[in-house]
């Protein structure tokens, strides 16, 4: 499916005069050469500086005078991507909703209707965010990161739920490495600062007897929320709250589908202990945390004990029991 033909994805050419505003951020430019470079009319221009402005693009300026971007805005264009991400997997199909439900669902769809390996999904803003669980995941327009990737991996299904972890790890390292914040992950997939969730990942997987037909992997990252609302507020925590400036969504986002890449490419070449072992290094919760563990009605405490070869926690109970944990919860007990 050609990338400008899904309903509700940005138009390629409305994504081009933010890219030719940002490009000549401060300059006042004509309406007329707007509309001759992007090839569209002058009214058109007009309609489409209208909605930049509603989706809070500060354009000044009018069609007499011409208009100019009063500050570049964060907004992850598939055009800035597609640049910086030349050669890799993830630059090759972009699809950018400036407001979507749910990038998960999008790719669902998408990947329901035969669509490659290595679509990237982004919203600056999803009105049906999916988290864990069946919970709903924030996501105020252009703070966040909300990415999906679809991948078509050679993998049994049980295999399947490490690319959650692995997409942590991407994450982790991305973050460290963008911002110098020291982060913590959680089991199997919460991104932790000073204990508070700057993260999460929704894997979700479609599979025959054996064998995988596609994953896609939603990434969620407060990136420059200055507040979250109800009991988000003592839990969440964004970058920007971390190290007290405003962080580059686009320099995360592109860190992190280059970290993915690479953690990607090697789990297919080492196998799940390319994961694990580097899973087990990293989070403070794989070995000898106290923790409650919660799945439904049923919930009990122990001291994790490493991950299993399938990714799995191993927690071993009070009453000396080592258990797997499938699903659930873990929170750490004090
Ligand atoms: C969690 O509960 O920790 C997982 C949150 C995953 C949120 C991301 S945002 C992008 C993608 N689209 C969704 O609807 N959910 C995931």
């Amino acid at each position: 499916m050609p990338q400008d033909s899904l309903p509700g994805t940005t138009d390629k050419r409305l994504a081009s005069l933010l890219t030719l505003l940002a490009e000549n951020a401060t300059i006042v430019i004509s309406g007329g050469r707007l509309a001759r470079e992007i090839g569209v009319s002058r009214s058109t221009v007009w309609r489409w500086v209208t909605r930049l402005r509603e989706l809070g693009v500060k354009v000044k300026g009018q069609t007499a005078t011409g208009y100019f971007l009063e500050k570049v805005p964060d907004i992850l264009t598939p055009d800035m991507l597609r640049q910086r991400l030349k050669g890799s997997l993830f630059g090759k199909r972009i699809y950018h909703f400036f407001k979507t439900d749910s990038t998960n669902r999008v790719a669902l769809e998408l990947a329901h209707g035969g669509e490659p390996e290595g679509a990237v999904i982004l919203a600056e803003e999803q009105t049906a965010g999916r988290g864990r669980a069946g919970r709903t995941w924030q996501s105020e327009r252009a703070a966040g990161i909300y990415v999906t990737l679809l991948l078509r991996p050679r993998l049994a299904p049980v295999q399947a739920p490490l690319l959650t972890m692995m997409a942590g790890l991407s994450a982790h390292a991305a973050i460290q490495a963008v911002t110098g914040l020291e982060v913590d992950v959680k089991w199997p997939n919460d991104l932790l600062i000073r204990g508070k969730k700057a993260g999460g990942i929704l894997t979700e997987m479609h599979a025959e007897p054996g064998a995988v037909r596609f994953v896609i992997v939603g990434i969620g990252l407060n990136v420059n929320q200055e507040k979250f609302a109800g009991e988000l507020g003592t839990i969440a925590t964004s970058l920007r709250a971390e190290t007290g400036k405003q962080e580059s969504r686009l320099e995360v986002l592109v860190r992190l589908l280059r970290e993915f890449e690479s953690d990607y490419n090697r789990f297919l070449r080492e196998g799940a202990a390319s994961v694990t072992k580097r899973f087990e290094m990293v989070s403070s919760y794989a070995n000898g945390k106290r923790v409650r563990v919660t799945n439904g009605n049923e919930s009990f405490a122990g001291t994790t004990a490493g991950l299993g070869a399938e990714g799995l926690l191993q927690v071993k109970r009070d009453d000396g029991q080592v258990v797997t944990v499938i699903a659930g919860d873990v929170a750490e007990a004090r």
